[in-house]
């Protein structure tokens, strides 16, 4: 049986929506300063669904580089996880393994507890591949982040979808030692059965936020856990990228350090360039913060990078990854940038329309105005059954 160090993130791909908002154009609709978006929660554009896109669309967009680069034979266990997910019952992840032509000798499962699930399929996925280390598992996290038009979540809407490819020997991070894990029963953010849109208490979700960075250390401490100056990087949930900072801050007086002495704009900003421009991707957010990381050109070999996940409600996790020699030839640094410049810019009007879509639920044949230009696309809803094409 193959040590637990030996295992972790193998291959990494993200895939973001058709179009995006520029935060200009929300500042000049609210009349906001756009100083409160660029500095004060670090938000630079948003992206945002095409009529055509989902969670699957995305999700399998994130995915196909993956297969293509290695297969599907070793994949076993395709875990999904979401907050914006389609149906009650079937995963979205079985729409993705049938998109993606992937064999009927897999286990497809959805999983959710807010923007932390797409950690616990990680966690489960070491699981699996420790037991059975030939097995590979596909991890996707995707999401799209909705909130109620002119309210101030607005402002930190986005989607992305990351892939992660989770086996034996990784070529780009092990995840090594204890996590450190905090849950506690808060209603900072969540969106019931019956609505599109997310509701959140603001405040409330940054304290509940700051609260789990200090509840996951505690127990990553003494869970035996690495010293916190053991770390090159942290990689936060990035709600919006300010987040981070703040959380940093929060993580540095909690141990005892003077903030001022500390470069956290050095520990954190390699994390943000992404979710600076994608928004948040709930699920995503994190790994897309990893992404930024490995594909920033300061070299990471054998340094470690804490990670705290956290999703509402809330369920949180510190734990730690060391970046594998060789990790820059496995990059897609290249395929990562055209995914965030293909994007098409859309005026406030624009936005607002597709804010405001949304399906009958009359079980009619509604097809969907072609606007995506890539592989996948969300062709109908028809007979209340989503259809998909692969182009
Ligand atoms: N120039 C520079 N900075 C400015 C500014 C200006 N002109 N105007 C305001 N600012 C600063 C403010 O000082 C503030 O900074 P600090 O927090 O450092 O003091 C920052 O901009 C934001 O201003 P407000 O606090 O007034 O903003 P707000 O109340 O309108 O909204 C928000 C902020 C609460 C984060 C809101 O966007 C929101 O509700 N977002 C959704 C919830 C969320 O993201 N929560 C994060 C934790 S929960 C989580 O992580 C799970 C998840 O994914 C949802």
């Amino acid at each position: 049986m193959a040590s637990q160090s030996a295992i972790g993130i193998h291959d990494l791909s993200f895939a973001t929506t058709e179009f995006v908002l520029p935060h200009t154009a929300l500042a000049a609709h609210n009349g906001t300063d756009i100083g409160k978006y660029h500095l004060g929660i670090g938000q630079h554009s948003m992206s945002v669904a095409a009529a055509d896109e989902d969670v699957v669309t995305l999700a399998a967009a994130a995915a196909e580089p993956l297969i293509a680069r290695h297969g599907t034979d070793r994949i076993r266990t395709v875990v999904f996880a979401t907050e914006s997910s389609i149906d009650q019952a079937k995963s979205a992840g079985v729409y993705v393994h049938s998109l993606l032509g992937m064999p009927s000798y897999t286990r497809v499962v959805e999983l959710k507890q807010a923007c932390y699930g797409a950690t616990a399929a990680l966690q489960f996925a070491i699981g699996l591949v420790h037991r059975d280390p030939e097995q590979q598992v596909l991890v996707i996290a995707s999401d799209v982040s909705k909130y109620e038009l002119d309210s101030p979540g607005e402002a930190t809407q986005g989607a992305a979808a990351v892939a992660l490819l989770v086996g034996k020997d990784p070529a780009l991070v092990r995840i090594d030692g204890p996590s450190g894990l905090f849950t506690a029963d808060v209603m900072d953010f969540w969106r019931p059965n019956y609505r599109e849109s997310a509701l959140v208490d603001g405040q409330e979700s940054i304290t509940a936020y700051l609260q789990a960075v200090e509840g996951t250390w505690k127990d990553y401490t003494e869970q035996g856990g690495q010293a916190l100056d053991a770390f090159s990087a942290f990689c936060y949930h990035q709600p919006f990228t300010k987040m981070a900072h703040k959380a940093h801050h929060h993580l540095l007086s909690t141990c005892g350090y003077d903030t001022d002495a500390v470069d956290v704009k050095r520990l954190i900003g390699r994390t943000t360039a992404y979710n600076a421009v994608v928004g948040n991707s709930y699920t995503a957010s994190m790994y897309l913060g990893l992404a930024a990381l490995l594909d920033h050109p300061e070299d990471l070999t054998d340094q470690d990078v804490g990670f705290f996940s956290y999703g509402s409600g809330s369920v949180a996790e510190f734990f730690a990854g060391r970046v594998v020699p060789g990790y820059r030839k496995h990059l897609r640094t290249e395929q990562h940038r055209e995914a965030i410049d293909r994007r098409g810019t859309l005026d406030y009007a624009a936005y607002r329309e597709l804010h405001e879509r949304s399906f009958p639920t009359d079980g009619g044949d509604h097809p969907t105005p072609v606007q995506t230009t890539g592989s996948f696309r969300l062709a109908a809803l028809r007979g209340h059954k989503r259809i998909y094409e692969r182009r």
